[in-house]
Formats: structure tokens, C-alpha cells, sequence
């Protein structure tokens, strides 16, 4: 697909951006209560902005850090510039540049890079998913209880997020939950096998429109919580390898209505 190697080189240029503020440490600010932003996810959407501009003139976007243009055009971009900011301002390497596009309501093209680990994940619809060059699948694990899943916590009002409560079961009944902070990467390590599962509620257009395209050309599969078609405004999203997916969604199921919630345990039986 043409679209995807300028995507390529874009996120690249992006992300090398990225790895030197990072380098050089950046002033933290607050967006609302307790989301962070910082100089680095301003002046990486910019130059998103104006390289996707000037390869792609007709093309909308629309980007995290305000980016609104020709959005009643047929192909538009999702920018996250910056996925996983809180990890940046509190220098933890997991951050990455996510650049996602749309046709018609259709999501076709999506690229992922991790300048830390210098990982390029990239997808177009019909032609796989590729992690720097490689094809890469999802995992062929089908036992829930062998899985190892990913999971987020948005900052918008994280103090009545349902999530722990997901967070709690999943983790008993699974090899482990990873928060690892940013959204792409996680759909990305479900993309090429590192995780078998994930999910998250609440997450934005810019999160998800590219690794959701890397996890279905991965072979996966995305839904909402309870099976249904995902779209990119649904504020549930669950990604897998397709194998694990209908065991997470009956867990899921079980959760909503309380059911088979564990007790506790005390510390001292926990000794
Ligand atoms: C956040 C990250 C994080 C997820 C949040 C997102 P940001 O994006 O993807 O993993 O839990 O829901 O908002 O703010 O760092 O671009
Ligand atoms: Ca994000
Ligand atoms: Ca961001």
C-alpha cells in the first residue's frame, strides 16, 4: 500500500525526535488533574502534522495535541505523537509514535514505532503485519490460564475506573496482566505474539486506530467487551488472538454482573 512507508518514514523521523527529548529530560504540564503533557508531545505532532501534510495534501487529520484538519475528507490520519506520556515525564522507556489511517469509515494502514527499542510495527489492510521488516502473527496460545494479557489505566477519572476490579480476576486467572503504559504498544505486542490478550476501557481514536490494524493483519481479533464490532469511538476494546477470545469476553461477562469475584485473601494466609 503507498500510504505505509511514508507513514514509515514519518514515525521514524518522529520518534528519533522523541528519543532526543527524552535524553534531554522535558518540563512537565497538566492537561486536566492528573494527564500530563509535555513540550515533546506538542512539537512531535507539528512535525507529524506538517510531514503528513505535505505528502498527503488531501488527506484529514485529526491528532491528539489538537489537530484538526479535512477531517470530512475520505482518508484521515489518527496521531498520537506521544503514547504512554506519563511514561516519558517519569523517564520509563515505553513510549512510541502511533499513526494510524482511515478510508471511508474503514480502518487500512497502521504504524507503531518504539524509538527506545528502535521497533517499527507496521500494517495494511490484506498484507500482513510487520515488526522492522519481519512478518510477525499473534500468539497460538489458547488456554486462558497460559496467557499473559496487557491492560491501561486512563488518567480521566481514574479514581472511579472499573478497571481494577478487571485487573484483579484476570490477573488470578491468567500467567499475569501487564500495564505497561501505552496503548499502541500493547496492541502492537498482541500483533506480534508477545501478549495474547488486552484490553482497556475508554480509550481514544489516536490510541488504538493503528495497532488495531496491526493486530487484525496479525491474524487477531478486536471487539467490544461482551463480542461485538469495535469501531473507533467504542469505549471498550478488546484485543486478542482470536483463540483466548471468547474465554476473555465470558470472563468479562462474569465480572459485569459480579459473579465469581474472589474474596480477599489476608496477608498472614497469604504467608
Ligand atoms: C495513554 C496510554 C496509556 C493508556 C491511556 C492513554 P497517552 O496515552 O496509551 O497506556 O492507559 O488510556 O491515554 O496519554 O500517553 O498518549
Ligand atoms: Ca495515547
Ligand atoms: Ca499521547
Amino acid at each position: 500500500m503507498k500510504w505505509t512507508p511514508k507513514a514509515v518514514e514519518i514515525a521514524r523521523e518522529a520518534g528519533a525526535r522523541l528519543r532526543e527529548f527524552f535524553a534531554q529530560g522535558v518540563v512537565t504540564e497538566y492537561k486536566g488533574d492528573v494527564d500530563l503533557v509535555t513540550v515533546a508531545d506538542w512539537t512531535v505532532e507539528k512535525l507529524i502534522r506538517t510531514r503528513l501534510g505535505e505528502v498527503f495534501p488531501e488527506h484529514g487529520m485529526y491528532g491528539e495535541e489538537g489537530t484538526r484538519e479535512r477531517m470530512e475528507q475520505e482518508f484521515r490520519w489518527y496521531i498520537d505523537p506521544l503514547d504512554g506520556t506519563t511514561n516519558f515525564a517519569h523517564g520509563f522507556p515505553v513510549f512510541c509514535v502511533s499513526l494510524g489511517l482511515e478510508f471511508r469509515g474503514e480502518l487500512i494502514a497502521g504504524v507503531v514505532y518504539d524509538p527506545t527499542r528502535d521497533e517499527l510495527f507496521a500494517a495494511a489492510k490484506g498484507s500482513g503485519t510487520f515488526l522492522n521488516g519481519e512478518r510477525v502473527q499473534v500468539s497460538k496460545v489458547s488456554n486462558l490460564a497460559e496467557t499473559l494479557t496487557g491492560t491501561g489505566f486512563p488518567s480521566h477519572k481514574r479514581h472511579k475506573n472499573p478497571n481494577i476490579y478487571f485487573y484483579h480476576v484476570i490477573t488470578l486467572r491468567t500467567h499475569g496482566v501487564r500495564r505497561a503504559g501505552s496503548a499502541a504498544l500493547d496492541l502492537a505486542n498482541v500483533a506480534c505474539g508477545r501478549l495474547d490478550a488486552f484490553w482497556e476501557f475508554n480509550l481514544n481514536p489516536w490510541d488504538t486506530a493503528a495497532g488495531v490494524v496491526l493486530v487484525e493483519e496479525a491474524g487477531g481479533k478486536v471487539s467490544c467487551y461482551d463480542g461485538s464490532e469495535w469501531r473507533l469511538d467504542s469505549k471498550e476494546t478488546l484485543a486478542s488472538n482470536g483463540l483466548v477470545h471468547q474465554s476473555m469476553i465470558d470472563v468479562m461477562a462474569q465480572i459485569f454482573e459480579g459473579r465469581d469475584l474472589p474474596q480477599l485473601p489476608s496477608p498472614v494466609e497469604y504467608r
